[in-house]
Formats: structure tokens, C-alpha cells, sequence
């Protein structure tokens, strides 16, 4: 993949940005410079087999294609970036294809035949200088003054939860192939075919290998969907199809997407709480404003959905009681969603400065991960779910706040599993801008 006429000037405001970026940070953490790695994949246990290898994020955000391993790069305050690219002659793999294109003109290339060679080819004193990423054996005789130091890694993901035009756009075109997959895959359920003919539907769309997805495809039938990271699929379709959960994403080099789609197999009470859950869903991301708090959003998506519980009878309380009680987490327990980018669970979302200081995880929410205010650049999934989770709805029949719930309703929905709707959303100047739902309508 390349960059093209949009991408490669987008590109270059990128490493333009990135320079000013790390200079400045550089000097406010009195570091002479910092070199990062784009690592190694990691050996198996006992085996002769590595598991797949993906190149560090750090390092991604600089080198846009090209999966080298222990190749450098090394940033110094004052001199252009240098980039040692390890590529290996070896007929035994196939080697990554030599970074080519006009972004290599914002980098001094070297290209180095031996992961030794790459490691030699570093500055000489690195007393002063920081190590970013996972240090391996090449660079044992190294001495560097830091290794992956607090206070310049929580700066950078700080700061990475701002995207640049260049990124949006890699997650835009993300979220076209992703969304073209979803397609795929629901013309597989809508043909009695199996989560295993769905999955592969979405691969084989998609044109990815399983290396490439940002995370692991749930395509999830029936009860399934009450799983929330399902990931073995049937190879068989079910006897009766009710439902499909599918959450699969797409890599645009090296940015991710992260989209959920919920369908019923027939219209009725689990497709009409599918539709209304997408209408809530929406309604909250045109509710988004610069400045808000993330966690004010996750708590009015809760009292969105405790209203869409009590309308469909499924719970006889107040949506204001279900939350306080904690009712509204038994069917919706996980968070609003989280920072995406060069990470589908993007860093940064639970700091409150570059210094890192960590934000107080609300105790009724262990698991949103995003607790910042909105800004201008951020890129964060809006992802609300009902399920009917055995395990969480069960123990509540012998509590007080178990007799609000209509059980008869519940057993209806259990062989539907659950609902997730999940696009993301980039927060411009002018407002929310859904990269998903308009992914979708480009495919018409
Ligand atoms: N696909 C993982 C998530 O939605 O966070
Ligand atoms: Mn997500
Ligand atoms: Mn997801």
C-alpha cells in the first residue's frame, strides 16, 4: 500500500508535526534524542515459531509501510530523522519491500543486511538518549540512559490521542474496508451459512490476512452474541438463525477500525430494540461537543439505555434507579469506548497530562477506558450494548432490584445473546464526524 495524491501531502504535515512534537518533548524531559524500534516478533515457547509480528506502534506512527523487523529510528533534536531498516536477504522468507515513495525523503535511509548490522549502525553514546519500545538481545552491549522512560512515553500517548489529518484519513479508509467486509458477512448469515462462512465472507472482502486485523473478528450467532469477545466460530450453521453480532475491524497502514454491527434474522421484539439502540447510539454521537467529559457520555448512554429497558418492559424501574442501583450494568457492562488509532484500545485515554497523571477510574465503571473531555482530533469508538448475559442476570433473581425484572422477556431474548452497535468517531473543529456510518453509505 501506498501513500497517494491526498495521503502523501497529509503525510508530510504528519512527520512535520511529529518532528516539532518529539523535539519539543525531548527538550522538556532533557533527552538528547530517542531511538525507536520497531521490534521483533516474539518466539513460542519450546517451539521454532514466532507469534505474528506486528511493528510497534511508536514506530509506525513515523514509517508508514513496510514490516521490518529490528529496524531503527533514531530522533535528534536539530538533524533529520534517521532510519535503519533492517533488510535481510533471506530465501528462506519473503523480506519486507524496501521502503520506497516520497515519504522516505523526510528520512536519512539506510538499509542494513543483519539485525546486528542495524543495531551497530546506532549513534555510538547513548548516555543521554531514550529507548523506546522493546529492547531485544541485538541490543545488549547498549547503554542507553533510559528504556521506555515514564516521562516521555506518557507525554507521547498523551498527545497520541490527538490524531493529524494524515491519520483520520488512514482511519476513514479503514473504516471503508472494514465496512465492506460487514456487508460480506451479512449476506453469509442472511444465506443460512455458518459464523465460520461469515468470518471468512468478511476475510476474503476485506482482503486482509488474519496477521492484519487490529484485533480478533467476534462473529457471534444466537447466544453467542452474549459473549462479549467471542472469537471460535462455528464451523455448522445453528438449527434456527435468531441473531448476529459480528465486531471486526481493518488496518489501514497501521490505523485501525473497530466497527459492531447487530442484525435480527426476523423483525420482532430483539430487532426492535436492535433499531432503537442504534436511533440511541446516534442520538449520542450528534449529542458530542468539544470539552464535554467522555464518562458524562458513557453515564447518559447508561440512562439511554436503562429508558429503552423500562419502554420495552423488560425492567419496571426508572432509568435514574436502574443506574443508581447498578442494574443498568448488568446488561450493559462495559464501556462507551475507548481511543483508536495506531491501537484499536488507543493509549492515552486515562491520563489527565503529558506527565501521565493517572485519572480516577470511576468504581461503577471498572472498565470504561476513556475518562477524558472531548478535544478537537480525537478519534474514540461510541459502542452502547444491550446483552443478556446468564452470569450477570442469574444472582439477581434472589435480590430486591430482581423483582423489577420481567424474566419472561428476558428467556425470550437469551437465545438472541446481545446487542452491540459500534462506530468511530472523529471529533473535528465543526463537530462529530462518524467515520463508520459514512464508510457504509460509500459502499451504496
Ligand atoms: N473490538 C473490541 C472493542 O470493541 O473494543
Ligand atoms: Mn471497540
Ligand atoms: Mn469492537
Amino acid at each position: 500500500m501506498e501513500h497517494d495524491e491526498l495521503l502523501g501531502p497529509l503525510y508530510a504535515d504528519h512527520h512535520t508535526y511529529l518532528l516539532s512534537l518529539y523535539e519539543s518533548l525531548l527538550e522538556e524531559t532533557h533527552w538528547d534524542g530517542v531511538i525507536l524500534t520497531s521490534g521483533c516478533a516474539a518466539a513460542k515457547f519450546g517451539d521454532d515459531q514466532c507469534h505474528p509480528f506486528r511493528v510497534s506502534p511508536g514506530y509506525r506512527q513515523w514509517v508508514p509501510c513496510g514490516d521490518h523487523e529490528s529496524s531503527y529510528l533514531v530522533i535528534r533534536p536539530g538533524h533529520r530523522p534517521r532510519l535503519i531498516c533492517h533488510q535481510p536477504e533471506d530465501y528462506w522468507h519473503v523480506s519486507p519491500t524496501p521502503p520506497s515513495g516520497p515519504w522516505t525523503d523526510h528520512f536519512d535511509l539506510s538499509c542494513v543486511p543483519t539485525r546486528v548490522a542495524a543495531a551497530e549502525a546506532l549513534p555510538g553514546r547513548l548516555s543521554g538518549w531514550a529507548f523506546i519500545g522493546e529492547p531485544t538481545a541485538d541490543l545488549r552491549a547498549k547503554d542507553f540512559g533510559g528504556v521506555n522512560p515514564q516521562g516521555l512515553v506518557s507525554a507521547l500517548n498523551f498527545h497520541r490521542t490527538v490524531k493529524t489529518p494524515y491519520e483520520v484519513e488512514c482511519m476513514r479508509r479503514a473504516n471503508r474496508i472494514a465496512a465492506a467486509g460487514h456487508r460480506a458477512a451479512l449476506a453469509a448469515f442472511r444465506a443460512d451459512k455458518s459464523e465460520l462462512d461469515a468470518h471468512l465472507a468478511y476475510m476474503a472482502a476485506t482482503r486482509q490476512t488474519e496477521t492484519r486485523l487490529p484485533y480478533a473478528n467476534i462473529v457471534a450467532f444466537n447466544e453467542h452474541g452474549a459473549t462479549l469477545h467471542y472469537d471460535v466460530f462455528d464451523s455448522e450453521p445453528p438449527p434456527e438463525s435468531l441473531s448476529f453480532l459480528i465486531d471486526a475491524g481493518a488496518d489501514y497502514l497501521g490505523y485501525a477500525a473497530d466497527i459492531t454491527r447487530t442484525h435480527a434474522a426476523t423483525d420482532g421484539l430483539f430487532s426492535d430494540l436492535t433499531e432503537q439502540l442504534d436511533e440511541a447510539q446516534r442520538c449520542l454521537i450528534s449529542s458530542i461537543e468539544i470539552g464535554m467529559s467522555y464518562v458524562d457520555l458513557h453515564v447518559a448512554m447508561h440512562l439511554s439505555i436503562a429508558g429503552l429497558l423500562k419502554r420495552f418492559m423488560i425492567v419496571d424501574m426508572s432509568p435514574e434507579a436502574m443506574l443508581e442501583s447498578g442494574l443498568s450494568s448488568a446488561f450493559f457492562p462495559h464501556g462507551l469506548g475507548h481511543h483508536i488509532g495506531l491501537q484499536v484500545h488507543d493509549v492515552g485515554g486515562k491520563i489527565s497530562d503529558p506527565a501521565g497523571r493517572v485519572i480516577d477510574q470511576p468504581s461503577s465503571f471498572p472498565f470504561l477506558r476513556n475518562l477524558r473531555p472531548v478535544s478537537v482530533g480525537n478519534v474514540f469508538t461510541i459502542e452502547p450494548g444491550i446483552y443478556f448475559i446468564g452470569q450477570l442476570l442469574q444472582p439477581l433473581r434472589s435480590k430486591a432490584e430482581g423483582s423489577a425484572i420481567n424474566w419472561d422477556l428476558v428467556s425470550e431474548l437469551m437465545p438472541c445473546g446481545g446487542i452491540r452497535i459500534e462506530d468511530d468517531v472523529y471529533v473535528s473543529e465543526s463537530g462529530p464526524e462518524n467515520l463508520t456510518r459514512d464508510a457504509f453509505a460509500s459502499l451504496r
